[in-house]
Order: structure tokens, then sequence, then C-alpha cells
């Protein structure tokens, strides 16, 4: 009895000195659970502090299977980061809405979390790297619709400006961006669906249902360019299958 009192007592005064929900209130983070194996390997006490450095953020690592805000597994769950030792690394958030976690997802997926994954070396070898196939995910993006339809409404609405394929090459304007060029861009998805409300389009572009008429006072300064939401779909659709224009160095992922 009186050696449970004390076991108490013991947890009442390590609570006291350090509270650790007030701890975590403190201090900018967030709990990443992570396998033994990738603790041990060294690989997160290289990558944690050149984190927290750049962002302030602290991560406190769990055993699997512990309450956490962001998980690294194996096991295929979330976004793939990096492989090492003969498998795939992914990082999934776990659903307590961590902004800390969401920031370190940022970091790692982006060139510097990347690049410092590559730079970390045992014995003077790297034991993961971080060049994933990256444009998988992308390219797999084929988006339902009439796509041969979707091609002519391209060359007769967009055609006027952009080279939609080799058809328009000549007849557009050679300082508007290609197709091609923007199917490049990793948010292409979402640049073509709102191509109506990015520039230079709201001036001359309506689509039933969708943009407000123009102002009266300012006309479109051109024939507008008239299509339905059923008729973007078929140009997303064609956009989708196209083969992004290779722009060498800047996009590819080494
Ligand atoms: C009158 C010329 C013209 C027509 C017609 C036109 N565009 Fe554009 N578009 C442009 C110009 C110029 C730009 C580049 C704007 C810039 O660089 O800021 C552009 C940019 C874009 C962008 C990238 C926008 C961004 O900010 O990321 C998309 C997507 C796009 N156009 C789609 C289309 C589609 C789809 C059509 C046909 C339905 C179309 N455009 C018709 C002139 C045109």
């Amino acid at each position: 009895m009186g050696c449970r009192v004390a076991v108490i007592c013991l947890a009442v005064l390590i609570a006291g000195i350090i509270p650790p929900s007030a701890a975590r209130a403190a201090t900018k983070s967030f709990r990443l659970e992570a396998p033994d194996m990738l603790v041990e390997s060294g690989l997160l006490r290289f990558l944690l502090p050149r984190f927290t450095l750049k962002h302030g953020i602290r991560i406190e690592i769990v055993k699997e299977g512990a309450p956490s805000d962001a998980r690294l597994s194996a096991n295929a769950e979330g976004t793939p980061v990096f492989e090492g030792p003969e498998q795939t690394w992914s990082l999934s958030l776990t659903d307590t809405d961590n902004a800390y976690a969401d920031t370190f997802a940022d970091w790692l997926t982006g060139d510097v979390g990347r690049n410092t994954v590559d730079a970390f070396e045992v014995n003077g070898r790297a034991l993961f790297s971080a060049a994933l196939e990256k444009p998988k995910a992308d390219e797999s993006v084929i988006l339902p619709g009439n796509e041969v339809a979707g091609e002519k409404l391209a060359e007769i609405h967009c055609g006027r400006c952009h080279m939609v394929n080799e058809a328009t090459r000549l007849t557009t304007v050679g300082s508007t961006p290609s197709f091609a060029v923007m199917r490049g861009f990793t948010d292409w998805q979402t640049r073509f669906e709102a191509f109506f409300v990015l520039n230079p389009h709201p001036s001359f572009t309506v689509i039933d249902g969708v943009t407000e008429p123009f102002d009266e006072t300012r006309p479109s300064p051109m024939v507008p360019v008239t299509i339905t939401i059923d008729e973007l779909e078929a140009i997303l659709a064609f956009v989708s299958r196209m083969e992004p224009a290779d722009l060498g160095a800047p996009i590819q992922y080494q």
C-alpha cells in the first residue's frame, strides 16, 4: 500500500515538474510515429533537426501504435516520400489536424526535404533516396469525357491563342504558353478547370451558367470564347491525355 502511494506521489511529482501537455502547448511540435528500424537507421536523427531548424517545429518520435499526428511507415499508406533499404516509405497524416504535421509533409515532399533525405549517408553510402517517380500520380490522371471532341473544341476556342496541337502550331500567338507546356505544370488540372477566372480569359470568356455577364461598360475586346461546362470537360479529357512538353532540367526530378 505504502509502495503504491509512493508511486503515485512520484508520478505527481514528475508531472508537476514537466507537465507534458503544457510542454507541448508551449512549443510548436507534433508527434511522428515511426518504426524502430527507421529510427535506428539514423535517418530521422539527421532529418528532423534540419526541419526543426528551418521551421521552429519540434518533432517527438513515438513508437508504432502510439497516438500520433503523422506516421511514417512502409505499408503504402499515405504519400510515398522516400525509398530505403528495399522498401518504400510513406507519410500519412493521422486525423488530428495538426498544422505542424502538415508543414512537415510539405517540407519532406518538397525539394529541401528530398535533398536532405538524399544527403544522408552511412559510411559514405546513401541508404535512402527521395528520387521517387514523382510524376506518376500526375500521369495517371486521365479525366473522363470525350477527348476527341475536346481536341476539336480546343483547336477552335483555345487555338486562337494557344498552340493546342501540331495543327495549331503556326496559327497561334507565339508568346502564349502552349497546351503541352501547361500540361507539364504539376497543377495543370486546377489551372485548366479554372482557366476562365485566370487572366486574360475573364474579359472574353463566356461559360453558360458559370461566368457573370460582361460589364456593359467593358465589352469583350474580341469575339468571345463561348463554351459550355460539358465542352470544358471534353477539353480537360483531351488535355489529361496529352504528353507534357519536355522542358528539360527545371521540371525533372533527379
Ligand atoms: C485571346 C487569347 C486566348 C484564348 C482564346 C485562350 N487563352 Fe488561355 N491564355 C492566354 C494567355 C495570353 C495566357 C497566359 C497568361 C499569363 O501568362 O499570365 C493564357 C493562359 C492560360 C492558362 C494558364 C493560366 C494560369 O494562370 O495558370 C490556361 C490553363 C489556359 N490559358 C487555358 C485556356 C483554354 C482551355 C482556352 C480555350 C477554352 C484558352 N486558354 C483560350 C490567352 C488565351
